[in-house]
Formats: structure tokens, C-alpha cells, sequence
């Protein structure tokens, strides 16, 4: 974690510091130096009963690292929507793709007021990536947005990554019409990648962890929601799942690639699933 963050200085505009933000709860979680005092406070606590969470930041981040790059290397996409991208870390997704494929666009979409205004800088930094100031539960202003539009136009098949980002939504039944209304629109050959924490509701160490986590943020981030892995897989509607399906991200490999992180496979209590599906 980060010893000396940088949030505490100069505040932007739009900025509420008297509450805390899930990307900058997220971005303390990965040591990075945008957050304040009441992000650092609320993550102590859920430090205590979890004290291995820095560490399934991390496990996601290696996953969203294995998707893109299967996605750009092997699946040859070239289009991604980062939808729910958080504030810059090391290796986002514009650079993993742009790393096998110069030529990749990357679209992010946040509506965090920190992540906007990193967005609008990243915007002079990088001629094929783009920012989109925007609330994922209103799909069409998503989708209507000139750089989502733009990279949809093409027709050719674009990958839509929402990490971490749907359990941020509380109604299922809701969270499902909403990607229904995005699935609608991706060309076809498109990819949708989803990772979110889970409960699998079993009494299994990971359930009993999940559910006092739950019970813990629920004041301040009230609209959490852990969900099992058949409503999380649920999110895919049509699409196809690859295998190995909704899975804990450290047992997600892509087709035929790298294994997932070994060291990690003993640790019982770990929360995070996710899975990758293609639009046929
Ligand atoms: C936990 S962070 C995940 C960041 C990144 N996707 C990752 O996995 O490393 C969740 C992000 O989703 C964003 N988010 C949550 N609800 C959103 C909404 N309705 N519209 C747009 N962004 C949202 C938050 O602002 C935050 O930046």
C-alpha cells in the first residue's frame, strides 16, 4: 500500500473527499497515491477481516493482464471498451494491447470524477486511446458517446472488459437487462470478459468471507453486491463461455494458453471469479 499518497494535496473539482470512492479504495488496495484519508480508513477496516485483499487486487489485475493479451495476441481483437477502468496502475489495458498490436483502440468508460480527470490526460498521451465520461447503468448514453459509437461502427468485433465493476450494480435482474442492451450492439465475434466478486453461498470458507465483507462496506458502498457464480455467469446472456466458464480469476486460463498463478491455488478464501464469452 501506498505510504505517501498524493490524494491528501491539491483536490480537482468534483472531488468528495468527506466519502469514499470505490476506484480510489481500489487504487489504495494496488498502492497507488490517488485516494484520501476516508479511502485509506474504510480499506484498514476491511484489512482486518481480510487481510489478503491487496493481494486479489492483484490477482485481478494478472487476470484482466492474461484476457487482453490472449485478446490482442491470439484472438486478434483490436477494439477494446474498458468499461469501469478505474484509475491508471501499471499495465492498463491501452498498454497491454498496444503492445502486441500498435494499432489497438482502446475506449475506457468511468464515472468517477478522479478517473475522469486522469482520463481527460491520457487522452494527450495517446493517439488510439480514448476516454468516456459516463454511467454504465444508462447503456445509451454509453453507447452514444462519440468514442464508443466510433469504435463500435466498424463492425468488427470489439472485446468489452467490465472488471470489477458490475457488483457495483445492485438489482441482478437489472445489471442483467443492462448488458443485455450492450450485448445487443457488439459486433459479431466480440468478446465479453466480466470479473466480480463472488459468494458462492455454500458455507465454504470463501462464502463465510464474503458474506462478513459484505456486511462490513454495506455502510459505505451500499450498492456492493457479491453474487454466485451462476448469476455472474448470467451476465453473458447469449454468448458463448469459453472454458474453463466463470471461474476464481486464478483458475481462469485462456484456450490452449499460459497457466493460471499456481502459487496462488491453495488459498481457499479467495472471492474474485470471472469468465470470458464470445458473441457468435
Ligand atoms: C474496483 S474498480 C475496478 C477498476 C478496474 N476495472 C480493475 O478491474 O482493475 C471499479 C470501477 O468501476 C467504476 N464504476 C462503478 N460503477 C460505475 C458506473 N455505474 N458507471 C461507470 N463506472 C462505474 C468505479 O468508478 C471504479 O473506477
Amino acid at each position: 500500500m501506498a505510504d505517501h499518497p498524493k490524494g491528501d494535496g491539491v483536490v480537482a473539482p468534483g472531488i468528495d473527499t468527506t466519502r469514499p470512492s470505490v476506484a480510489r479504495v481500489y487504487d489504495y488496495a494496488l498502492g497507488g497515491k490517488d485516494n484520501y484519508e476516508v479511502d485509506r480508513a474504510l480499506y484498514r477496516q476491511i484489512l482486518e477481516i481480510a487481510p489478503e485483499t491487496p493481494e486479489w487486487a492483484r490477482e485481478n489485475r494478472r487476470w484482466l493482464g492474461r484476457v487482453i493479451t490472449w485478446l490482442a495476441r491470439d484472438a486478434g481483437v483490436s477494439r477494446f471498451i474498458d468499461a469501469g477502468s478505474g484509475l491508471p496502475t501499471a499495465q492498463n489495458t491501452h498498454q497491454i494491447a498496444q503492445g502486441f498490436n500498435p494499432a489497438a483502440e482502446v475506449v475506457y468508460v468511468d464515472n468517477d470524477p478522479a478517473v475522469i480527470a486522469h482520463g481527460r490526460a491520457l487522452l494527450l498521451d495517446n493517439a488510439q486511446t480514448y476516454f468516456t465520461a459516463a454511467d454504465l447503468t444508462r447503456p445509451d448514453d454509453v453507447l452514444g458517446d462519440p468514442p464508443v459509437a466510433r469504435l463500435l461502427e466498424a463492425g468488427e468485433p470489439v472485446a468489452l472488459v467490465m472488471a470489477l465493476m458490475l457488483h457495483h450494480i445492485p438489482d441482478t435482474n437489472q445489471t442483467r437487462e443492462i448488458m443485455q442492451k450492450y450485448l445487443e450492439v457488439l459486433p459479431p465475434g466480440s468478446y465479453l470478459a466480466i470479473s466480480h466478486a463472488g459468494n458462492p453461498r455454500d458455507g465454504s470458507p470463501a462464502a463465510e468471507l464474503a458474506t462478513v465483507i459484505e456486511d462490513k462496506v454495506k455502510s459505505s458502498f451500499p450498492n456492493l453486491r457479491f453474487r454466485t457464480p451462476a448469476e455472474i455467469g448470467s451476465f453473458f446472456g447469449d454468448l458463448e463461455l469459453l472454458e474453463p466458464g466463470v471461474v476464481r480469476l486464478f483458475e481462469w486460463a485462456p484456450p490452449g494458453g499460459e497457466a493460471p498463478d499456481d502459487d496462488l491455488q491453495a488459498d481457499a478464501r479467495r472471492v474474485l471469479y470471472g469468465g470470458v464469452a464470445r458473441k457468435p
